[in-house]
């Protein structure tokens, strides 16, 4: 197993625009892409933070994933996301090692990277998200 330093951070958020204009206006950060991402209920900014990046993450539903987490605990830390070189074999790997996995195989996640999410129960209670990589928007640039 290989991990290729952090991707993202996925904050949750109760209102985003007051969230976007708190992390753009005043703290700085450039929005690199946002969108809605279905079939997890959410509505995402992403901001490049310098080699990886901040996902503010506001529910479309309060029965979504984000809207209970947000209801339950306030805005905060909802998941971090470690990046390897090839998340099959480290979802096969895991399992052998007996870490419950939420995805068991890959899937399409926010702007079409391969993810897949860890269960929280396995991992101390964190939720842990693998990605991927490469992932274009969040590397440094190459050294010419
Ligand atoms: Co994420």
């Amino acid at each position: 197993m290989r991990y290729r330093g952090i991707d993202h951070l996925g904050i949750a958020v109760a209102d985003l625009a007051a969230a976007r204009d708190v992390f753009t206006r005043l703290l700085g950060f450039r929005v690199v892409e946002e969108e809605v991402v279905e079939d997890q209920r959410v509505r995402v900014v992403k901001l490049d933070a310098g080699g990886s990046e901040l996902e503010l993450l506001e529910s479309t539903d309060p029965e979504g994933p984000i809207g209970k987490f947000v209801a339950k605990r306030g805005p905060g830390i909802h998941h971090v996301t470690v990046r390897v070189d090839d998340l099959r074999a480290t979802l096969r790997e895991l399992e052998a090692k007996g870490i419950e996995l939420i995805d068991r195989e890959p899937r399409e996640g926010a702007g079409g990277k391969k993810i897949a999410f860890l269960h929280p129960k396995s991992t101390a209670g964190i939720l842990i998200e693998l990605c991927e990589a490469p992932v274009r928007s969040s590397r440094p640039p190459r050294a010419s």
